[in-house]
């Protein structure tokens, strides 16, 4: 590589979840306190770092073509941006990444991306660099103070598993179980309050496995640090994701039926109706146990909205396996949940296991599980109708005068009336759609 220039505009571009997103806003302060701007809308940035999701195949395919889309715009515009590949597909296939596009200049695992500003001299210097150290709590001591929030912010307060359910690769590329220090969660919630959040989402791959000490050194679970959030006056909204089955208590279920501030929304992933499948799967529930937390969780907040993830063609996955995913959709009547087809991931279990599922079965089943979801959405939507309930404001609409926001249940809500992004209003929901509702602004509560 030779030598060049430092980057004077950036643009970080996240794929997959939630986690990812709060990096990529993470990794965006970090280069903006190195006194990098953000490129501007329509124009090409010095540096780009693409910020990869490995949970299934595309998404890495996608990392390669997104690598050749920048090099070919930079060739027409007589120049070459830095390429810095983050996130999941960096910590698994760094090497192969360094090996097959020589445009990438950095690669930077998940645990490792306070180190960009080093990395970027170093590759402005003309060698190229790649870290991918597991070094978590290092990463969050160095990075920078919150300073710009949305109404609603994310933040990050576990990371890792050590589930090791047979699909998933995300122990790989994860690492291991941590959960942040409670001192600098509620420090970093308190930051983002001031710098205008309304609602706080919670998010860990395995959420509920938090653990912590309060000031005085008593353990905390989850339900604790939802509780001690829950006392800050700015904060109206508190909501996690994703929450593992195993990791439920007592305290996190009570929590919902007491904390007027956690919101009344559920994501509990399950992945299969079936239990031979969960078996196979390492999820160590069954569908029966999966069945009565959700009961516990309704019982001590009736209105919950239930979501939960799905996988469709796991290896050995019968069409009676399969019938008894549709049962159990049918059974929970979710609100909203995520579908996927089964991706083989390189070193996990299952990618090795006999009987791999046809992709057209795959695509069969899939598209008979989404109708299923898509149905009890709907009606989730509609049995809704009527109701007057409290909106947060996230942004404008299309048209003038219409704002978006979302209800308790977190459906998306539109309506028109005079107020502003970070409000929480009184909306009544008049007309369902399968994706949103429409309403009528009732009453502004707070500004
Ligand atoms: N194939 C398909 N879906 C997967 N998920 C995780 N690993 C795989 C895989 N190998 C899904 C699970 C998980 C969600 C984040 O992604 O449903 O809950
Ligand atoms: Fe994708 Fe999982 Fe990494 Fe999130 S943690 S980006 S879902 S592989």
């Amino acid at each position: 590589m030779r030598q060049r220039d430092l980057p004077r505009t950036y643009r970080v571009k996240s794929f997959g979840c939630q986690m990812n997103v709060y990096d990529g806003e993470r990794m965006a302060e970090l280069l903006s306190e190195q006194g990098i701007t953000p490129a501007p809308e329509g124009e090409e940035a010095d540096l780009v770092v693409l910020n990869t999701c490995h949970i299934r195949e595309k998404a890495a395919e996608k990392v390669y073509s997104d690598i050749g889309r920048l090099v070919k715009a930079g060739e027409e515009a007589g120049r070459k941006p830095m390429i810095a590949v983050a996130g999941c597909v960096a910590q698994a296939e760094g090497e192969e990444i360094m090996a097959r596009a020589p445009a990438v200049g950095m690669v930077v695992g998940p645990q490792a991306y306070h180190r960009l500003p080093e990395m970027i001299v170093k590759a402005a210097s003309g060698t190229r660099a790649t870290d991918t150290d597991m070094p978590a709590d290092a990463k969050f001591a160095a990075l920078p103070k919150r300073r710009k929030s949305g109404p609603s912010a994310f933040l990050t307060i576990q990371e890792g598993c050590d589930k090791f359910c047979t699909y998933c690769v995300v122990p790989y590329t994860r690492g291991a179980e941590i959960s942040r220090p409670f001192s600098d969660l509620l420090r970093e919630a308190e930051r983002l309050v001031e710098a205008g959040a309304r609602e706080i989402t919670l998010l860990g791959q395995n959420v509920n496995a938090w653990t912590g000490e309060d000031d005085k050194g008593r353990a905390l679970g989850f339900d604790g640090l939802i509780r001690a959030l829950a006392d800050m006056s700015g904060l109206a909204r508190i909501r996690y994701t994703t929450s593992h089955p195993n990791d439920v208590t007592d305290g996190l279920i009570a929590a919902h039926g007491e904390v007027d501030k956690l919101m009344p929304y559920l994501h509990l992933p399950v992945q299969s109706g079936s239990d031979p499948v969960l078996k196979a799967m390492n999820r160590s529930h069954t569908v029966e146990s999966y069945l009565r937390l959700l009961e516990r969780f309704r019982a001590a907040r009736p209105d919950i909205a239930l979501s939960g993830d799905f996988i469709v063609g796991f290896p050995g996955e019968s069409e009676a396996d399969f019938a008894a995913t549709l049962a159990l959709v049918d059974a929970v009547g979710y609100a909203q949940a995520y579908s996927f087809k089964y991706s083989p991931r390189p070193g996990t279990p299952a990618a090795i296991m006999d009987d791999q599922i046809a992709a057209e079965v795959m695509d069969e089943r899939l598209q008979r599980l989404q109708a299923a979801i898509n149905r009890d959405q709907y009606a989730f939507n509609k049995a809704s109708l009527g109701t007057t309930c409290e909106v947060l404001v996230e942004r404008r609409g299309k048209l003038p005068g219409q704002w978006l926001g979302k209800t308790p249940w977190l459906q998306s809500a539109w309506f028109e009336g005079d107020v502003q992004i970070g409000d929480l209003v009184q909306v009544e929901l008049v007309e369902a759609g399968p994706n949103s509702l429409a309403g009528m602004l009732r009453e502004t509560v707070a500004a």
